[in-house]
């Protein structure tokens, strides 16, 4: 299943990652705050638990995420201002890392670090902000597979419709939250894309 979200305040926000005069701290800030919304989407039929908590009236019942099950998993090393937006709303989540990096050249990605815990009973969020080829996503779901967890969501920022298509064919088990499918894959980048989100977010160009 795939979401594109239609969003005035996501489009903004996009609008600045695309925008090259926006340098690295705000462009990290910036995925930060898509990564938050994104979130907000995902998650608005979320189901809740009912705890107990002590009000100024006493104790009573309320809604509440168990964010025990939660394991947020960004793919290094774009994503990283992706888990710091999410964990500002979901502190008591647990993270987990994988990273890949694709070939400069033939475009294949390749996984070189996987801390990524159990994930028996957890529902897996694994963030990207970017989806060109959707080798490194697809890879890293199967990675996240061998976890075995009871549900993975994926929250992306841009994609290209290849990589929609790539991980709708190899997981169409998979929930993806994107907050813009672009129009074309040109060489393997997004066209018209925000770059490389991983030079520009760590000044690396
Ligand atoms: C970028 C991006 C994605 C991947 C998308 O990472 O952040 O992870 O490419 O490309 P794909 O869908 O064609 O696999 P990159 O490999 O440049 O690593 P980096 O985040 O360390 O810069």
């Amino acid at each position: 299943m795939i979401h594109e979200i239609n969003n005035s305040v996501i489009a903004h926000l996009v609008t600045k990652l695309r925008n090259q005069n926006t340098r690295a701290n705000d462009f990290r800030f910036t995925i930060s705050q898509i990564a938050k919304l994104l979130f907000y989407e995902a998650f608005q039929d979320e189901v809740l638990n009912d705890i107990e908590i002590l009000t100024w009236r006493g104790k009573k019942v309320f809604k509440s995420f168990d964010e025990s099950k939660y394991v947020f998993i960004p793919i290094l090393r774009a994503a990283l201002p992706m888990l710091d937006g999410i964990n500002e709303l979901m502190p008591d989540s647990t993270s987990g890392f994988i990273a890949m990096k694709r070939d400069e050249e033939t475009f294949k990605s390749h996984l070189y670090y996987d801390r990524v815990p159990d994930l028996k009973g957890k529902t897996a969020v694994v963030c990207d902000p970017m989806l060109a080829t959707g080798g490194s996503l697809s890879d890293a779901i199967d990675a996240i597979k061998n976890k075995n967890p009871k549900r993975i969501i994926s929250l992306n920022i841009i994609a290209a419709p290849d990589g929609i298509e790539l991980i709708k064919k190899n997981h169409p088990d998979i929930e993806l939250f994107v907050a813009k499918i672009d129009q074309k894959l040109e060489n393997a980048f997004i066209i018209p894309g925000i770059g490389d989100a991983g030079d520009r977010a760590f000044n690396t160009l």
